[in-house]
């Protein structure tokens, strides 16, 4: 209810200062920093080469870099525009030294130890995959902002400014079943009754680090949540070539017996095989929720890096089987050569955008974990 009254506050607050204001609000200057934060691969802030990321429309929109709002433009296109400085990151007390060589032929070397690694600059793999497109702003209408001729405004609201140049998400089959539309987006996630079973990935393609980071992530997640019989049980999944139950809903009451058992169960996993997200979403359709209480939301979370040539194709229709169930899936999609956006977008629930994050790297994800709890319910 507060957050109502705040959001009808901003938006008539725009609406009073007339078109074109809405930079000089602080609202949403705000709203786009959150936003921000919640996207991937923005880092949290800091303007380090590494976690500096550009939004793609950096690249079209005329006049961004000499736009005088400089303290907007450093958070939208940073690289693009100059404003960001090549450190290594805070994680490793800034002193790569002890890590040099060994961590630069790595995946690190990017997130960790950019400056002592020379890899300052967006990486390789940023360049040539495109993510979805969205407009970052939270609990506002770019409708209502009249951004479109302002090119910060043009940014923020891509997709309302029609400038998108991402994935077409194709048009959904008619539905066989119809379910109530799922209420637990990805904002949202963690604030209602639910069971919810992650489905965490270990592939010859992920490193020990990598499944770390995931097993963090999900610890790092549930922190704020509340777990219990009747409110939040959690359920979790581990596959690669093959797929197994560690963690049935319901197997725990208690936090922190909860995490403690996700960070064994991480530690033990040794990466390898070829992922098959087909077979682990038939999987956790057919044994995940036995037991479910019937009244509450039914909820899958995969975290993928993986999508071999070789099955990835069968992703939509495991996906398909599991929404018809009247289960929501939520994708955690961590960027590769192999992630193939047209899947992502058959595979989540719809609206596409409200059902999937997509981080540059794990240690990503785990760094953005924060961000599920305290401003979202
Ligand atoms: C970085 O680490 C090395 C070796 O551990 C140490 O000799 C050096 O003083 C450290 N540098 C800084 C700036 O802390
Ligand atoms: C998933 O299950 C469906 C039907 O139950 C089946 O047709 C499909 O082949 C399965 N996919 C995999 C990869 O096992």
């Amino acid at each position: 209810m507060v957050g109502i009254l705040f959001l009808v506050g901003i938006i008539s607050q725009i609406c009073s200062n007339g078109l074109g204001s809405f930079l000089s609000d602080p609202n949403f200057r705000n709203t786009v920093r959150r936003a921000l934060d919640a996207q991937p691969g923005s880092g949290d802030w800091s303007q380090t080469v590494g976690q500096c990321r550009d939004q793609d429309q950096c690249e079209t929109v005329e006049g961004i870099c000499g736009h005088e709002d400089t303290e907007l433009v450093s958070l939208l296109c940073p690289i693009k525009c100059g404003h960001c400085v090549c450190e290594d990151s805070l994680s490793t007390g800034g002193n790569c030294s002890s890590l040099v060589p060994d961590i630069c032929s790595g995946e690190l070397a990017q997130s960790l130890c950019a400056k002592s690694c020379h890899v300052c600059g967006a990486p390789e793999e940023e360049m040539t995959t495109t993510a979805p497109c969205m407009d970052n702003v939270v609990g506002l209408e770019c409708a209502d902002l009249d951004p479109c001729s302002d090119p910060i405004g043009m940014i923020v609201c891509s997709r309302h400014c029609g400038i998108c140049q991402d994935i077409t998400i194709p048009t959904s089959p008619v539905p066989a079943v119809t379910c109530a539309p799922p209420w637990t987006t990805i904002d949202k996630i963690g604030c209602y009754p639910a069971e919810i079973v992650f489905l965490m990935e270990y592939a010859r393609s992920d490193s020990l680090y990598d499944v770390y980071w995931e097993g963090s992530f999900i610890r790092e997640i549930i922190e704020e949540w509340p777990i219990s019989p009747d409110y939040i049980r959690i359920g979790l999944v581990v596959y690669h070539d093959t797929v197994e139950e560690s963690i049935h809903i319901g197997d725990f009451d208690n936090k922190a017996d909860l995490q403690r058992r996700i960070y064994e169960i991480t530690s033990s996993l040794r990466p390898s095989g070829r992922a098959n997200l087909a077979n682990a979403l038939n999987f956790t359709r057919q044994n995940s929720f036995v037991g479910a209480r019937p009244d509450v939301e039914r909820i899958v979370v995969p975290i993928v890096h993986e999508m071999h040539a070789e099955n990835k194709n069968d992703i939509p229709a495991a996906a398909v089987e599991i929404k018809d169930d009247c289960m929501t899936i939520i994708g955690l999609i961590v960027n590769s050569p192999s992630i193939d956006y047209t899947i992502v977008s058959q595979m989540v629930s719809r609206p596409v955008d409200q059902f999937f994050y997509n981080y540059r790297n794990f240690f990503e994800m785990e760094t953005g974990a924060k961000y599920f709890y305290s401003l979202r319910c």
